[in-house]
């Protein structure tokens, strides 16, 4: 599996995603603050990734904390929360994966922990986050495959894989798990601009995995697809709303619009970390608007000229009426979403013993 984030001794670690593919460099974070810098600045992204950066980057950080008392402890606590929840708005597992944190100090705050025993609870509750993210992409995985015909050409936008979650990846894992069943599929990967996720990650992965792919730019999906060359599409999500409204990278609307027009299948696969119950329908997700450099520039090189306005909003919604089904980690959520993803994150709250 490829290593997309690690805990090692003093540092979290994490693979440089702005330099793939050209190189594999790993940057070594020490601070909690150069974890949060590291997920704005996308050396990690991808929404459950940067889930499971920001609890380690806190435990992290309050393993570094010199307060003696847990009320300072808490402070500091709750300042490094907050600094990772500054970082990027769209990803709803960031502010899930804080939540996760918070409960625990709460818990054994209550429970009059010491400094040092608030220590191990949060790093072992980042490391619990870490590994139940790779079980849950299995589990997708293993759910989503039966949605593969034995040939199946699949579309995929941004990158949703390994380098996205702890490992395995969302919408890879669905592939890759179909892969494994000895189904022969072949991908096409978005380039997705302007990152190009897609043709710098994507690509990497499968191409490493000794998967069948090929990178088209993101004007050539319509075109593919009334082709016939598309059988099903699959993406990752970074928020779905409670009515089933899906947040992903900019361009999946135009996919999934697309993938209606030619009747083929438009799936999402997302754990139940990235379904938003609070948050009613799409309107409501907030939009992260980043740099324009990233439009404006490929590397070092210029594209637009001096004075032209840009956009660069990086994720659009699409309604929920475009989804043929979300696969998460308990099963295939099927329309009516606001019946089917509540039911199986009460069921998946039931058996954390979480009450709501
Ligand atoms: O801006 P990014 O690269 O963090 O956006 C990532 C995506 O949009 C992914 O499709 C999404 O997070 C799903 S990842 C399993």
């Amino acid at each position: 599996m490829l290593p997309t984030i690690d805990w090692k001794d003093e540092a979290v670690v994490m693979i440089d995603q702005r330099k793939l593919p050209a190189s594999e460099i790993y940057v070594s974070c020490k601070t909690a603050q150069e974890v949060a810098k590291a997920i704005k600045t996308m050396v990690i992204r991808g929404a459950p990734a940067i889930g499971v950066a920001a609890a380690m980057g806190i435990a992290l950080g309050m393993n570094r904390s010199r307060a003696t008392g847990t009320k300072q402890f808490a402070t500091e606590f709750q300042k490094l929360c907050d600094l990772m929840a500054a970082t990027r708005p769209t990803a709803v597992n960031l502010f899930w994966a804080i939540e996760r944190m918070k409960r625990v100090f709460a818990d054994a705050a209550q429970n009059g922990c010491s400094v040092t025993e608030l220590k191990q609870r949060l790093t072992n509750e980042a490391h619990r986050i870490h590994d139940e993210d790779v079980a849950s992409c299995r589990s997708m995985g293993a759910f989503g495959a039966q949605l593969v015909p034995e040939q199946a050409r699949i579309l995929t936008h941004c990158n949703a894989g390994a380098l996205a979650t702890a490992g395995y990846g969302t919408a890879l894992g669905v592939i890759r798990a179909a892969a494994e069943q000895g189904k022969k599929v072949a991908v096409l990967a978005d380039e997705t601009r302007p990152f190009l996720q897609g043709a710098r990650l994507t690509a990497w992965e499968l191409v490493k995995d000794g998967i069948d792919t090929t990178v088209i730019t993101d004007n050539m999906a319509a075109s593919m697809m009334r082709l016939g060359h598309v059988d099903l599409v699959v993406v990752g999500a970074d928020r779905i709303a409670a009515n089933g409204d899906v947040a992903n990278k900019i361009g999946t609307y135009g996919v999934a619009v697309l993938a209606r027009e030619h009747e083929i299948p438009f799936y999402v696969a997302a754990p139940l970390s990235t379904v938003d119950l609070n948050t009613s329908d799409g309107s409501r997700i907030p939009i992260e608007e980043r740099n324009e450099r990233e439009v404006t520039h490929v590397g070092p090189n210029r594209l637009t000229p001096e004075g032209a306005h840009i956009r660069n909003p990086a994720f659009d919604v699409t309604p929920a009426r475009y989804v043929t089904a979300i696969v998460t980690e308990r099963g295939i959520a099927r329309p009516p979403f606001h019946e089917s993803l509540a039911a199986f994150v009460e069921a998946a709250q039931l058996a954390a013993g979480v009450a709501r």
